[in-house]
């Protein structure tokens, strides 16, 4: 048994605007945009079922997604799995020597936890761990 969900999927644009008008063809409602200071990044949350869509649109060129954008282009930017006990998953992931992009849990928009494992230790995909609710 696993408690682990996909929360949502991070996808780098470089337009809201643009990439929602597609998810609006597919009869989803726009939601409404929020801005993330701390990362530099303004954010749209498209709902899909138990899950969610994650827009992201840099608010500036020295983003971590305006980053990702110039050197890969538009895309999905990450994988966010929910867990039901972060911080002792952190620390299991940390002695088993998996890379962590940072090493403390981050207090997201709206006071959630998270962290973020590096690619080189996830089949190549940036995975944001966030805490159940
Ligand atoms: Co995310």
């Amino acid at each position: 048994m696993s408690d682990l969900q996909i929360d949502h999927l991070g996808i780098a644009v470089k337009s809201i605007a643009t990439a929602q008008a597609f998810y609006q063809k597919l009869g989803i409602t726009p939601g409404h945009e929020e801005m993330v200071e701390g990362e530099k990044v303004r954010v749209v949350m498209i709902p899909t079922g138990e899950s969610r869509i994650e827009l992201l649109e840099p608010t500036s060129p020295d983003s971590t997604i305006a980053k990702f954008l110039e050197k890969r282009g538009e895309g999905l930017h990450h994988v966010c799995l929910r867990v039901s006990d972060l911080p002792a998953t952190v620390e299991r992931l940390k002695a088993e020597g998996v890379r962590l992009v940072s090493d403390e849990i981050k207090i997201g928009a709206g006071g959630h936890q998270y962290v973020f494992v590096h690619p080189s230790s996830a089949g190549g995909v940036l995975i944001e761990l966030v805490q159940g609710r």
